[in-house]
C-alpha cells in the first residue's frame, strides 16, 4: 500500500462529490438499512473505486454511500471485506484508510456476532468495550507501515470512551438493551465448535464474530476515535448448541437492526 494509491481512491470519490465527511460508518452483515435514512446520497460501488478490493460474498452489496444523516456529512460502507473471503488484512482495512483520508473524524462500526456470554440473548445489542484478536494477523504487519503512522500502536483503550459513554446514555434513554463486553474476532467462515465456544468464554470473550478488530486496529493507527456495536444474532451455549445457519444469523440481524440504527442516529445527533 502507498499513499499514492490512497490518494487516487480518494480523488475518484471526491470527484463524485464525497466532500468532507465527518463520520464514517461500517455496516455489518444484515445491517444495511441505515442507508435508507441518508439524504442527498451519492453512491460509489466498490468495483468502480480505484484500488478498492472487490466484495465477493453475495449478501454484501458492496458500496460506499456519501450523504447526510441528522445534518452531518457521513460516508457509509454497506458491505465490508473479511479475511475469510481471502483478503489480506491490509485489504480488509483499506476502506478505513480511504475514509480517514477523505476526512472523517469519527468511526462507527457494526457487526453481527454470536453471544458467548449466556446472559446476553439473540436480538440484543452489545457495545464493544474491548476485544481479543484471534485472527492470527495484524493489519499493521506490513513493510512500509511506518509511512502511515507508528508501528507499535497502543491498544490500552481502543474504543473511544466519550462515544461509548454517550451511546450507553442514549440506550438507557431510548430503553434499548445495550450490553457491554469483549468481542473476540475469529477468521471463520466456519462457525465455532462447542470446544471453541468454551475456550472463548474462558478467555473472557462475551461475543464472537469475523470482523471489526482489524478495522479498529487501523482506526487506532490513524488516531481515529471509534465506537462499535455488535448485534447478537445467536446464542453460543456449548452445552446446548443448536446448529446455526447463516440465513438465521442474517434474519436476526435484520430484525434487530432498527435498534442499532436508532443508537447510531442519536449518537450522530449528539456529536
Ligand atoms: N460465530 C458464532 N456466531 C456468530 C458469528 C460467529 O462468528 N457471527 C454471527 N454469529
Amino acid at each position: 500500500m502507498t499513499q499514492k494509491l490512497l490518494e487516487e481512491s480518494c480523488l475518484y470519490l471526491k470527484n463524485k462529490g464525497f466532500e468532507n465527511p465527518e463520520i464514517g460508518i461500517v455496516l455489518g452483515t444484515g445491517l444495511g438499512r441505515l442507508i435508507d435514512h441518508i439524504e442527498f446520497a451519492v453512491v460509489a460501488h466498490y468495483h468502480n473505486i480505484p484500488f478498492f478490493p472487490l466484495a465477493t460474498v453475495e449478501f454484501h452489496s458492496g458500496k460506499l454511500i456519501y450523504g447526510t444523516l441528522e445534518d452531518k456529512k457521513v460516508v457509509v460502507m454497506q458491505g465490508r471485506f473479511h479475511v475469510y473471503e481471502g483478503y489480506e488484512f491490509e485489504e480488509v482495512t483499506y476502506p478505513i484508510r480511504v475514509m480517514r483520508e477523505l476526512g472523517i473524524e469519527k468511526l462507527f462500526i457494526s457487526n453481527a456476532a454470536g453471544a458467548v456470554n449466556l446472559n446476553f440473548k439473540k436480538g440484543e445489542l452489545m457495545l464493544i468495550e474491548d476485544h481479543i484478536n484471534l485472527q492470527g494477523g495484524s493489519p499493521l504487519a506490513f513493510k512500509n507501515v511506518a509511512n502511515f503512522g507508528i508501528r507499535f500502536v497502543d491498544m490500552s483503550q481502543p474504543y473511544d470512551l466519550e462515544m461509548c459513554e454517550k451511546i450507553k446514555y442514549i440506550a438507557r434513554r431510548e430503553n434499548i438493551v445495550l450490553h457491554k463486553g469483549v468481542y473476540a474476532s475469529v477468521v471463520g467462515p466456519q462457525l465455532e465448535t462447542k470446544a471453541e465456544y468454551r475456550m472463548l468464554k474462558t478467555i473472557g470473550a462475551d461475543a464472537v464474530g469475523m470482523s471489526t478488530v482489524p478495522e479498529v486496529i487501523v482506526a487506532n493507527h490513524l488516531n481515529l476515535p471509534v465506537v462499535a456495536v455488535s448485534v447478537l444474532t445467536d446464542e453460543c451455549d456449548p452445552d446446548n448448541l443448536e446448529p446455526v445457519h447463516i440465513s438465521e444469523i442474517i434474519k436476526v440481524a435484520e430484525e434487530t437492526e432498527p435498534k442499532m440504527i436508532k443508537l447510531f442516529l442519536e449518537l450522530i445527533k449528539d456529536l
